[in-house]
């Protein structure tokens, strides 16, 4: 096995990200090096296991455990579910040396992540992310949580993994939807901080698309290692980690106004970086042909859900609600070039609305 490993920085220590084609086929050794405990559960939902659980059939510890199944629909990322998890956690007897395996995607994560961050004041926790969004994105970083019924992921909590292992082999499985939808985010990576990844997306969409293991490494291997330094420097969202909004502020304010019905992120994600590719343009921060390469390469891509009938105001207030504002001001990250970007303060309603209106929006 050929695996790439990148290293994250965190207030309390650091943990190893794994990149490579088969590399789950290593998990109990990469376990085993990482000194992460003989007793292991795996948590996942069930469809992810009967695709994928028995590449993890190895990193059974000593005590034969049955693997935990919770449902991962956006509606099971709740704090009743992490109850079932821990349930399952206390009766089983788990304890703080026991080692918590996340295998699923961005919503297995999340959830199982912040049974892992509350039970017994925490445990260790090892995050087998299966989707690509989770691979490149909600598997690194450290954030853990689920939804309350007014609003997303409003209940969470900090804790890193003590191992990440992205095997793009699983992929193969994931829905095409699915999978473009987490490409935006690697166009998201390119446009935020590497042109040579913007790049190899746009020439060779195809290979990627097809799977092409070497392809799919390479994507998912830069992606993460942009998400690896970007959280290293910034933990919590201070600074730094800010450039990761890109195309978010819009992008979330989208999947609000649909009820998160609509729109997979990534798509919604494709929708604000068009957007803020529109209000960049028009300040003269983002230069027209960056502009034109973030619109080409998201046409390319692929269809996009409708977005005419949406309202605009209704857009915007969303926007208001967002819970990455800084004391009431929007920070709005635009493209300076391919690989750079700069902070906007104070992007007025107007500017909004016409952004919207360049994507689309007729209301
Ligand atoms: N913690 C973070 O920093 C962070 C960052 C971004 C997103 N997120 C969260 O991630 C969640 C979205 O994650 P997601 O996009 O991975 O969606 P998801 O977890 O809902 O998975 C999407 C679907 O794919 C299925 N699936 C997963 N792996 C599969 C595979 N290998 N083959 C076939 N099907 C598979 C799942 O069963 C599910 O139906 C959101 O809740 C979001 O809030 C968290
Ligand atoms: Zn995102």
């Amino acid at each position: 096995m050929s695996a790439i490993r990148l290293d994250v920085t965190t207030a309390s220590g650091s943990y190893p990200v794994i990149v490579g084609a088969g590399a789950l086929d290593s998990l109990g050794q990469l376990m085993d090096e990482g000194g992460l405990g003989s007793d292991r559960v795996i948590v996942s939902s069930p469809r992810v296991w009967a695709l994928h659980g028995a590449r993890c059939s190895r990193l059974v510890g000593r005590r034969r455990r049955e693997p935990v199944l919770v449902g991962d629909g956006e509606r099971s990322k709740t704090v009743q579910t992490v109850g079932r998890v821990y349930e399952a956690l206390i009766t089983g007897g788990a304890d703080r040396a026991t080692v918590i395996v996340a295998l699923g995607g961005g919503v297995i994560g999340d959830l199982v992540g912040f049974a892992a961050a509350t039970y017994l004041r925490g445990v260790r926790l090892v995050h087998l992310p299966t989707t690509l969004l989770a691979q490149v994105d909600s598997a690194i970083g450290g954030k853990v949580g689920v939804n309350h019924a007014l609003g997303k992921n409003l209940i969470g909590a900090f804790h890193p993994p003590s191992l990440v292992v992205a095997d793009p082999l699983v992929l193969s499985t994931l829905p095409r939807r699915e999978f473009r939808a987490g490409v935006y985010e690697v166009v998201k990576y390119g446009v935020i901080a590497d042109p040579d990844l913007f790049d190899r997306v746009r020439a060779r969409r195809a290979a990627l698309f097809a799977q092409d293991p070497t392809e799919l490494e390479a994507v998912v291997a830069a992606s993460c290692r942009i998400k690896a330094e970007v959280v290293s420097d910034d933990e919590r969202e201070s600074g730094r980690r800010r450039i990761l909004n890109f195309g978010h502020t819009i992008g979330h304010a989208l999947e609000a106004v649909t009820e998160y019905r609509r729109f997979r992120h990534g798509e919604a994600v494709a929708y604000g970086m068009l957007a803020a590719a529109a209000i960049g343009m028009r300040r003269g921060v983002t230069p027209k042909a960056v502009g034109a390469a973030i619109a080409e390469i998201i046409v390319a891509l692929g269809p996009l859900p409708p977005v005419s009938d949406l309202g605009i105001s209704e857009v915007i207030a969303a926007t208001g609600r967002d819970k990455k504002r800084v004391s009431g001001t929007l920070h709005f990250v635009a493209a300076t070039r391919l690989g750079g970007t700069s902070e906007l303060t104070n992007v007025s309603n107007r500017e909004m609305r016409q952004a919207l209106k360049d994507i689309g929006l007729r209301r």
